[in-house]
């Protein structure tokens, strides 16, 4: 035991240990406040610096879509497989057990539905429900080319300015309206805007062409949404290529809840984001799975 009255051994206490200054894991957030740090912490994994995230959000403006009408049932069993969530605070009070320890990523704009302009949104929360809510981010749709443009982007710097008083991170998702060419200049165009106004991650969909450009130049992490259910194997090659590409995690909603079986789906998606299986491998990985939840479903209904 150390005398730290002792010179000699206050002197061995003190320079036996190495004064560390570890830059924090993530892209473009080292400069960010420690509460800050430790809510992409919950969010991003930090021993591969990667995140799944399920969307379950998509009912702020489609009501109960396809996989999300009952999220008790249908989403509550996909929960021990997620790093984080993304959903509505309604969603996550009704639904989500308290005793969730991975990242909430609270939906913070909305007011139109399907049924009328939706670029047209205002801020739907306020930041003293998302700290009683304990979030660890906060998401507002952004509308680059959008008929609402202006707004959604002074939509997104007000949140940032009231989530940066209490150290909570803002998530900006790029949204694409149906005219909107989905290409890497525009992309490029709307992450580069968001981070250049300050949001802490981007969400933003996955091209083939050029996606590489997107995530580099963007300053600030980069996260990928899914889009329309695809195959499979189609979603797990997406994933693998976003990761690859300089994605720093998935988002994903349709492609994980719409799937045949949502349960092995995410834990490939898993495996694609946090331990670079190759595609093919995953979807075999999702099929032995899917196998073996089929086989005891059967047996249940015997
Ligand atoms: C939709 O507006 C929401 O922001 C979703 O969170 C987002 O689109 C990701 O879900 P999906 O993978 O289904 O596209």
């Amino acid at each position: 035991m150390a005398d730290l009255d002792n010179v000699k051994d206050a002197k061995m206490f003190y320079t036996d240990v190495p004064a560390k200054n570890t830059p924090f894991f993530l892209k473009g957030s080292n400069s960010l406040d420690w509460g800050m740090k430790n809510r992409l912490s919950n969010i991003f994994n930090p021993s591969t610096g990667k995140t799944v995230m399920l969307a379950i959000d998509h009912g702020y403006f489609q009501g109960p879509t396809t996989g999300l009408e009952r999220v008790d049932i249908n989403i509550v069993p996909l929960v021990p497989f997620t790093d984080t969530l993304m959903l509505t605070r309604g969603i996550l009070r009704a639904n989500i057990p308290p005793s969730y320890t991975g990242g909430i990523v609270l939906r913070a704009s909305g007011g139109p539905s399907i049924l009328k302009e939706l670029s047209n949104e205002e801020l739907a929360m306020n930041i003293e429900d998302a700290i009683r809510l304990n979030a660890a981010a906060l998401a507002v749709q952004v509308f680059i080319g959008g008929e609402y443009e202006t707004k959604s982007i002074h939509n997104m710097t007000r949140l940032i300015d009231k989530a940066n008083r209490y150290g909570i991170p803002v998530l900006a998702v790029t949204a694409v309206g149906k005219e909107m060419v989905r290409d890497a200049r525009y992309f490029r165009l709307a992450c580069r805007i968001c981070a250049e106004l300050g949001a802490t991650y981007v969400k933003t969909y996955y091209i083939a062409e050029g996606f590489d450009t997107v995530t580099s130049s963007c300053p600030v992490p980069v996260v990928m949404a899914g889009g329309k259910k695809l195959p499979e194997l189609d979603a797990l090659t997406m994933s693998y290529n976003a990761i690859h590409e300089g994605a720093l995690g998935v988002d994903m909603g349709r492609n994980i809840f719409q799937s045949d079986s949502p349960v092995a789906m995410i834990q490939a998606v898993r495996k694609v984001v946090h331990e670079n299986m190759k595609p093919q491998h995953a979807y075999e990985l999702y099929q032995t799975l899917k196998n073996k939840i089929d086989k005891k479903k059967s047996k249940r209904s015997k």
